[in-house]
């Protein structure tokens, strides 16, 4: 086990394919300690499951110094849903829990099945162009971009702002960053609460119906909501409800390419198996693969006490390889069922957006192999350098 555990989250073999050493972790049983990161991690699906619910286990987020240089990046964190604990929490996720439960979500279908046409259509002219595409850049990246964007209100020409602002902000998620990250993190961070600080001031003056206006009302009568939670709330719904989404889908799509049983049954049947695929994807390869807790007292998880101020990780991609609760779960499955991975997290930062994801993902990935049957790999698709948000920076495509 101590050789296991001298394993780097930055070591870009480790980064490849993690999953031969958290088969190893798991095999401990137990949540370990790991020296060098100064924490417990977790990586059985039991376990894992466990730190997301303990209620002793909180998201407490750590303000980055010197204060007056992160000054925004650090509001843009403690003030958000995810980075807030009970009461706090309670209060700010009611106040968008409405705008993205499944009601309400699958009115946005024809919008998304819009837009996917109309993606598709670039990519053909693509392929005209090129002999092929980018199936990150051109379709998997620009969808929930858009639907995030349309929906908050940011107007088309800043949506482009998006994707790389939130990209050097959640470097700072990562273990291990240089101080041109560090400084391009900060000024994303604070150009992104600009641009949401004069949506805010426009939607006040001429309100619309979109999520800003609605949430401007909200605060501007005093008493829900600061101006501060309002800007990082909004910047943390632009930011999550792209990334994940986006490496969800690179993810499993490289992950099915690769298995040509696979290709076949979505070839065949893509409507009828979108839901189960899905979900294969999202535990096969999750985008998300770190989530961080720390004790608020001294907490026991399976055997071992997380003492308070001790943080402990949830290893949430090798608890979907848990040999304990899935069969042969390293093989990507597309007809799996049941298959109760746990890429959306659990307990009260159960992915709030679960619901989006799942329809934009069961829209577009159909719509894709029934336009491009043959659809195949034209290069070795090109990963990103980083472990917590696993992902691929281009796919390209031939048919
Ligand atoms: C495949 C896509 C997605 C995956 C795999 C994913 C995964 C996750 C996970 C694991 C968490 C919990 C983090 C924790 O426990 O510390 C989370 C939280 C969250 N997600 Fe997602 N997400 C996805 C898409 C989206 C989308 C489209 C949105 C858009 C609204 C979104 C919004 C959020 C928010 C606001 C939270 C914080 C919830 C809270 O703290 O109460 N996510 N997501």
């Amino acid at each position: 086990m101590e050789d296991i555990l001298d394993f780097d989250l930055t070591n870009v073999e480790f980064v490849k394919n993690p999953y031969p050493i958290m088969a190893q972790l798991r095999s401990a049983g137990k949540p370990i300690w790991h020296n060098e990161m100064n924490m417990w991690l977790a990586p059985r699906h039991a376990d894992a499951n466990a730190v997301l619910r303990a209620k002793t286990l909180g998201r407490i987020f750590q303000p980055r110094e010197p204060e007056e240089l992160w000054e925004t990046f650090n509001w843009l964190h403690a003030d958000s849903i995810l980075d807030s604990e009970p009461p706090k929490h309670t209060r700010l996720r009611a106040l968008v829990a409405k705008a993205f439960n499944r009601g309400q979500i699958d009115r946005l279908a024809p919008r998304i099945n819009q837009i996917v046409q109309d993606l598709l259509i670039n990519c053909e002219i693509k392929l005209k162009e090129n002999g092929n595409f980018d199936v990150i850049a051109d379709f998997a990246e620009p969808l929930p971009v858009m639907v995030i964007a349309e929906l908050l209100g940011v107007a088309p020409e800043s949506q482009e702002l998006l994707r790389p602002w939130s990209q050097a902000i959640v470097k700072m998620y990562e273990y291990g960053h240089t101080a041109d990250q560090q400084a391009a993190a900060r000024a994303a961070g604070a150009d992104f609460a600009q641009l949401i600080t004069q949506m805010v001031t426009e939607r006040k003056q001429n309100p619309t119906f979109d999520l800003v206006t609605e949430l401007a009302r909200v605060e501007e009568s005093g008493e829900k909501l600061s101006l501060h939670e309002l800007i990082a709330t909004c910047v943390l719904l632009l930011n999550a409800g792209h990334e994940a989404s986006v490496n969800g889908f690179g993810n499993g799509f490289v992950a099915t390419m690769r298995d040509q049983l696979e290709v076949e049954k979505l070839k065949k049947n893509p409507r009828a198996i979108a839901d189960t695929a899905v979900e294969e994807f999202l535990r096969f390869d999750a985008p998300l693969q770190l989530f961080e807790r720390t004790a608020t007292s001294d907490t026991e998880i399976n055997g071992i006490t997380v003492k308070t101020g001790q943080k402990i990780a949830a290893l949430l991609g090798s608890a979907n390889r848990d040999e304990s609760i899935f069969q042969q779960p390293d093989r990507l499955d597309v007809t799996r069922n049941p298959n109760p991975h746990i890429g959306f997290g659990g307990g009260i930062h159960f992915c709030l957006g679960a619901p989006l994801a799942r329809l934009e993902m069961t829209s577009s990935l159909p719509a894709l192999f029934e336009k491009f049957p043959n659809i195949q790999l034209a290069a070795e698709p090109v990963m990103r350098p980083t472990f917590v948000l696993r992902g691929y920076e281009s796919i390209l495509v031939t048919v």
